[in-house]
């Protein structure tokens, strides 16, 4: 079987999972949060290279003051309670996003778990944070042409040399949504160029590591032609 490199999850269904359980949202998220730990342990043994999970969108921050509270203390208790076993299995934690405009707990938070697994070898477990395509892309042009100003680089810029302005540099093989909906709401849009794309109705607490093994091989079955012709 041909495993993807990079997969990427939109993580969805956190507060329709727990308003049919009767639970506030925010214990979705709770939920939510150890799936990543399922997910980035089985995603590590596949042999997938990097996971990027949309954890926080920059539209997020619209959400009610009590949940945007919650999903901002969530990477702290997670990575207290999943910290150990990520290193166990030699998992390296990365972040995409601008971290800078969360509250200073999480962002030590999260700059410890990334400084502490960064010589790890194993899956790349990269957390969207604070993230938005759109977003990304402007603050990679930005930063171009800060390189032309400075004059670090010529105007002759290619395709793959904007890539690498971007918080994820990687093409994605694999998009995965949860929970049913069919959009893209801002996660990656140049880095899914070429993507396949697997919508499941699974809300994310509930996918497992079973759920990620029935997308590959999913993917297995697609026919990835990369604008040319089947060989
Ligand atoms: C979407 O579900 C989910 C989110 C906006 C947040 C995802 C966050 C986590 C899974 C936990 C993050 C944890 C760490 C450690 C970074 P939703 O609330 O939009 O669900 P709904 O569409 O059913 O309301």
């Amino acid at each position: 079987m041909q495993i993807p490199s990079t997969v990427a999850i939109i993580m969805d269904g956190n507060g329709r999972w727990a308003k049919k359980r009767g639970l506030p949202r925010t214990a979705g998220h709770k939920k939510g949060a150890d799936t990543i730990r399922d997910i980035g342990l089985a995603a590590n043994d596949i042999g997938i290279k990097k996971l990027i999970l949309y954890a926080f969108s920059t539209e997020n921050w619209k959400r009610p003051e009590d949940e945007v509270g919650y999903l901002c203390k969530l990477p702290g208790i997670f990575f207290d309670r999943y910290m150990k076993e990520l290193m166990e299995n030699n998992i390296r934690v990365t972040f995409a996003g601008e971290l800078e405009k969360f509250p200073e707990e999480t962002q030590k938070v999260i700059q410890k778990a990334v400084n502490l697994s960064q010589n790890n070898t194993g899956l790349n477990l990269c957390l969207a944070i604070n993230y938005g395509s759109r977003r990304e892309i402007v603050l990679g042009i930005q930063k171009y042409a800060q390189d032309i100003k400075e004059q670090k680089r010529n105007n002759d810029l290619t395709e793959d040399e904007f890539q690498q302005y971007l918080f994820v540099p990687e093409d994605i093989d694999l998009m995965i949504r949860t929970s049913g909906e069919v959009r893209l709401s801002n996660f990656l849009l140049w880095q899914v160029a070429y993507s396949e794309f697997i919508f499941t109705p699974v809300p994310w607490p509930d996918f497992d590591r079973q759920c990620l093994i029935d997308c590959i091989k999913e993917y297995n079955e697609r026919d990835r032609r990369f604008g040319g012709l089947s060989s």
